[in-house]
């Protein structure tokens, strides 16, 4: 659609000649002056057929209504400053973070790189932000202001400093954990599968064991608590991973993280190995992705919920996931891409062809039939 060409095909161009961790910042600083542009963009989305479609798009996480079901993925808004300006992209929620406990300065810059040819995103942030103290606080007085009007959710990971193991890994967790006891969240998400910190993913269930034997004790909001998987992860270690989740009343999974893989990239390999270690986003790991959401759907017990999160940046891409059997879906890489108008112009897609097809995001969850269904819509 028009806005998304033009930001293609114009404004990618200019924003790409800068750092891309700068442009990613002075992005972020012009999104609460944006809110009028996006209300134009909108009026011209969203017309009186998507209008009345709209409903259809809904979807429930842990018992909460969202009203579309593509949220805000973690790293994007890491210190919750933009928190209030997000619900004008029309996403459906977003998760704040990861928080550590700390005032942390991640690893050293350069630390995030593109790769336009393929879309896609290689990432050793390493963990930055302010900390969980100043986060909290951040967080519960955009809440109590009023200006936050779509669920958040929070996501908290071991602070990223060598040799943090066991007991001390635990009690640093529990220390972000409990500066958000007083905070409105949809749920918390635990990063166990970070690939740019000392250790990388945590690929041992022994010490996801002793950190969900601590969080579940110290939370007593009974925040939903999901754990975010790396689409590394072999088949053994997502299994043992689901059946300890069980043990713990874990509401759910985030599938996935960035992947430390390279396949898949049409970028040349020398251009790809001067980015040197990261996660790698976008497009390229997607396949992973949906490969991971249906291991774990066909593992998890049926009242947990899969949010889908890896290369999604279509109307169609999102089906697939749901069908797949996520409840929902979560972005970052595509809005570097595609820019801000995306989000509306995938929901009115997915509306439009949700009514055609007389169904809703609601029953297309697990539904692969469904799925074809409505992507050959997509496709029409
Ligand atoms: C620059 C950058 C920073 C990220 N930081 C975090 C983070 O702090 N915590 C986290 O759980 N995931 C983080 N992620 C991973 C994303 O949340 C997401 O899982 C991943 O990028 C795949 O989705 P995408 O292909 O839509 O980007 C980060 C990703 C990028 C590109």
């Amino acid at each position: 659609m028009l806005a998304t060409w033009f930001y293609r095909n114009f404004i990618a161009h200019l924003l790409f000649l800068l750092d891309p961790e700068e442009a990613h910042d002075f992005v972020l600083h012009l999104v609460p002056a944006s809110t009028g542009m996006l209300k134009v963009g909108r009026a011209a989305i969203f017309n009186d057929a998507v209008l009345s479609a709209w409903p259809r798009l809904q979807t429930t996480i842990v018992g909460s209504k969202l009203a579309n079901p593509v949220g805000v993925a973690a790293g994007v808004d890491k210190n919750a400053r933009y928190v209030s300006s997000f619900h004008e992209f029309d996403f459906g929620f977003m998760e704040i973070g990861s928080v550590t406990a700390n005032l942390s300065a991640g690893n050293a810059r350069p630390r995030l790189f593109r790769l336009p040819q393929d879309q896609a995103v290689i990432n050793r942030m390493g963990l930055n932000g302010d900390g969980a103290k100043k986060i909290a606080a951040r967080l519960n007085q955009a809440h109590q202001s009023g200006m936050i009007q779509f669920p958040v959710a929070l996501n908290i990971a071991k602070s990223n400093l060598p040799g943090l193991h066991g007991q001390a890994a635990v009690a640093d967790l529990l220390a972000s954990f409990e500066q958000f006891q007083n905070s409105n969240l949809l749920y918390v998400t635990i990063n166990t599968s970070c690939p740019n910190t000392h250790d990388g993913a945590l690929n041992e269930a022994s010490e996801l064991r002793q950190i969900l034997e601590a969080i579940t004790a110290a939370n007593s909001r009974l925040f939903p608590l999901f754990l975010k998987l790396s689409p590394d992860s072999s088949d053994e270690f997502m299994q043992l991973v689901v059946n300890l989740s069980r043990d713990y009343a874990v509401a759910g999974f985030v599938c996935g993280n960035t992947s430390v893989t390279r396949a898949r990239l049409t970028t040349e390999a020398a251009a790809v190995a001067r980015c040197g270690m990261g996660g790698l986003s976008g497009p390229p790991i997607r396949e992973r992705m949906l490969t991971q959401v249906s291991k774990v759907f066909s593992l998890k017990a049926a009242d947990q919920q899969i949010i889908a999160c890896g290369g999604i940046s279509s109307a169609a891409d999102v089906v697939a996931a749901i069908a797949g059997g996520a409840s929902a879906v979560q972005l970052y890489t595509a809005l570097v891409y595609h820019g801000p108008f995306l989000i509306m112009e995938m929901l009115a897609q997915l509306a439009l062809a949700l009514e055609k097809e007389q169904t809703s995001v609601a029953e297309l969850v697990g539904n692969s039939g469904l799925g074809q269904k409505i992507i050959a819509q997509l496709a029409k």
